[in-house]
């Protein structure tokens, strides 16, 4: 299977520790072996407190975004040094170079690409592009729930959900430069269209991210259970 896999920064790059980048990159070259990756790094807190800053000293939000994409790539180029020789060895800039750098057989890692969206965007739009047979978004909620888990204690956690019913949820949060939502409204809309397969899970265990993934490339039937998060049906 051709798997792409948005790995949050505020999973990867939580604490900046590096320990976290060797578990993902030990999980990603064991499916490595058995499927094809792309791999988009999200920017964490250190993309939204550089964005911060830079609004307060008077950037517009276009200008933040494209700081926030450098701390993206910043995630992205610190999982390519722990993959080593089974990643390719620069973050593709476009999707056409991340097309091309699939060739080469490694495991492509990437951040952002344009202003206005985020790393979930990338995502969707790569696996609708390459047309990719399964995308995961691995973040720091264990799922898509029906309103903010952290602040709404009548939040309810979604096993399967439509696209559509995605896409209504993500559509009231405010799009901002390092906003926060459980997926990023264009990566819903983009879901939306192309029906890709896609899962959003607890991405703090790579192992379970990897077990995952494994399941879903073997099993006839759709893989339910504890970690799995949210299966995103067309
Ligand atoms: P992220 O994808 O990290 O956003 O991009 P996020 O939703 O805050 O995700 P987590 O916290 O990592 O899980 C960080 C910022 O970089 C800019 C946006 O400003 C985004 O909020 N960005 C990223 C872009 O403008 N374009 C991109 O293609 C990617």
């Amino acid at each position: 299977m051709l798997v792409v896999i948005s790995v949050g920064g505020s999973i990867l790059a939580k604490d900046l520790n590096s320990d976290r980048f060797i578990s993902y990159a030990n999980a990603l070259d064991t499916l490595a072996k058995e499927h094809r990756l792309v791999v988009v790094t999200g920017g964490g807190v250190a993309a939204r407190d550089y964005i911060n800053v830079a609004r307060s000293v008077g950037a517009n939000e276009v200008a933040c975004d494209f700081i926030g994409i450098e701390v993206t790539r910043l995630n992205a180029q610190l999982l390519i040094s722990a993959l080593g020789d089974n990643a390719f060895p620069e973050p593709p800039r476009t999707y056409k170079e991340a097309e091309a750098a699939l060739t080469s057989g490694k495991i492509v890692v990437m951040g952002g690409v344009i202003p206005g969206q985020t790393t979930d965007a990338v995502s969707a739009i790569l696996a609708e592009y390459m047309g990719a047979d399964l995308m995961i978004i691995a973040t720091s909620v264990d799922g898509v729930y029906s309103a903010d888990p952290t602040t709404d204690p009548d939040a309810v956690k979604f096993e399967k959900m439509t696209a559509k019913e995605l896409v209504n949820i993500v559509m009231s949060t405010e799009m901002k430069a390092g906003s926060k939502s459980p997926v990023d409204p264009l990566a819903a809309k983009i879901i939306e269209r192309c029906k890709i397969e896609t899962i959003v899970m607890d991405g703090n265990d790579p192992v379970a991210v990897s077990e995952v993934i494994m399941q879903e490339g073997v099993e006839s039937e759709p893989v339910t259970g504890v970690h799995l998060g949210t299966r995103i049906v067309g």
